[in-house]
């Protein structure tokens, strides 16, 4: 494959593939996740997984494959065949979440022999992906020492929870390990990489790891081992793995930060916006108060409440007597006569409600893996 050596804005991506995953159980976002993959959870009222393939698109990258366990068709269904974004999507059931590696061991037909740059679905970052993927081509234009694959690597605090590399003092990874009790370094791996064909040799060879996963960490080792050059990239701006509640809502807020205000509509004369704020056609705001960043999603019903900041209320719900901020509320729910719900996620078609006035008791239908704080 040839690739343009000359990044700045001319290089093509067009022979580069995307791989997406957008698999696993979610087990840290139940209940959400009983019902709905992960990555389709919203963040500013767009399912996480989009900004990945927005970011590939950007990119230039055309032919992306996404790889997806129980939720496949959910997953199938809210992103399409790619023709919304002028791409090609190319869909990969995985039957077990066998791990990372073995991603790229069934999505084998689908790479070929191509480049290709691999996207955990749950991961969102500031920085796009051009800058990376340009880098990686530039240095390999065919010489011995090009590198085979590329990795982004970000300073965290406690590492334990992530794959770590260790980077020796020329730069050159040297060495990365899965979720170390002692970890050899602070540098994490972000959930975005870039290899070449050999990565295949290496996930058909390594072994699973004692969580029974075949690792995209051990297979990164294996490269090395293997006399293969890693680069890495330190990462530029925020990242944000999204798979709880609080890395999620703070999420939602560095991307309602972003926006673009605009108001398709209706806001009565008894009402107040300010600030940052989106309201998408059909929605109406009714005798109440929007302090932006706040992003309100089509045939939304806001009346007499306070929402914001930092929420995103999404298509179909209807908040009445209601204060909300930091919040994100999904498709088709109803809150009604609650005076402050804060730092929450609330599914769809959920409905909160006060009591009678007086009540003595609180009445509850919760799913399981629910979580309350009154
Ligand atoms: C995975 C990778 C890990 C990486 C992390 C980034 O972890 O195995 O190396 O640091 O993604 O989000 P997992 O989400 O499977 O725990």
């Amino acid at each position: 494959m040839a690739f343009s050596t000359q990044w700045a804005g001319a290089a093509t991506l067009s022979d580069v593939k995307g791989l997406i995953l957008s698999g696993g159980a979610g087990t840290r976002l139940r209940p959400i996740t009983h019902t709905s993959a992960k990555q389709l959870v919203p963040i500013a009222n767009k399912p996480i997984l989009f900004y990945g393939i927005e970011d590939m698109v950007a990119a230039g990258i055309t032919e992306i494959g996404i790889v997806t366990g129980d939720t496949g068709p959910d997953v199938e269904a809210a992103v399409g065949d790619g023709s919304r974004w002028g791409v090609n999507i190319t869909f990969i059931p995985q039957d077990e979440p066998l791990g990372l590696a073995h991603c790229v061991l069934i999505a084998a037909d689908f790479l070929g022999d191509d480049d290709f740059v691999m996207y955990l679905g749950d991961n969102m970052l500031e920085q796009g992906l051009d800058r990376f993927c340009h880098q990686f081509l530039a240095e390999r234009s065919g010489t011995d020492e090009a590198p085979a694959a590329q990795i982004l690597l970000a300073k965290v605090e406690d590492p334990r929870a992530f794959g770590v590399a260790e980077v020796d003092a020329t730069g050159a990874v040297v060495g990365l390990v899965e979720k170390p009790e002692v970890p050899p370094s602070d540098l994490a791996l972000v959930g975005v990489y870039l290899f070449d064909k050999s990565i295949h040799e290496a996930v058909r060879t390594i072994e699973p790891s004692e969580r029974g996963e075949l690792e995209i960490t051990d297979a990164i080792q294996w490269l090395i081992d293997a006399g293969k050059r890693v680069r890495h990239e330190i990462l530029d701006g925020w990242w944000i793995d999204t798979g709880k509640k609080d890395p999620l809502l703070a999420c939602n807020r560095l991307v309602l930060d972003t926006l673009a205000s605009r108001i398709d509509g209706t806001v009565d004369d008894e009402s107040v916006v300010e600030g940052r704020v989106v309201i998408e056609e059909g929605a109406e705001i009714v005798r109440s108060r929007v302090r932006g960043p706040v992003i309100i999603g089509r045939g939304t019903r806001i009346v007499d409440s306070v929402v914001g900041p930092y929420s995103s209320i999404s298509e179909g719900c209807s908040l009445t007597r209601t204060e909300i901020d930091h919040s994100v509320v999904l498709e088709g729910s109803t809150i009604t006569g609650i005076p402050r719900v804060t730092d929450s996620l609330i599914g769809r078609w959920v409905e909160v409600g006060a009591s009678d006035a007086g009540a003595p008791s609180t009445r509850l239908l919760l799913g399981d893996h629910s979580l309350l704080e009154l």
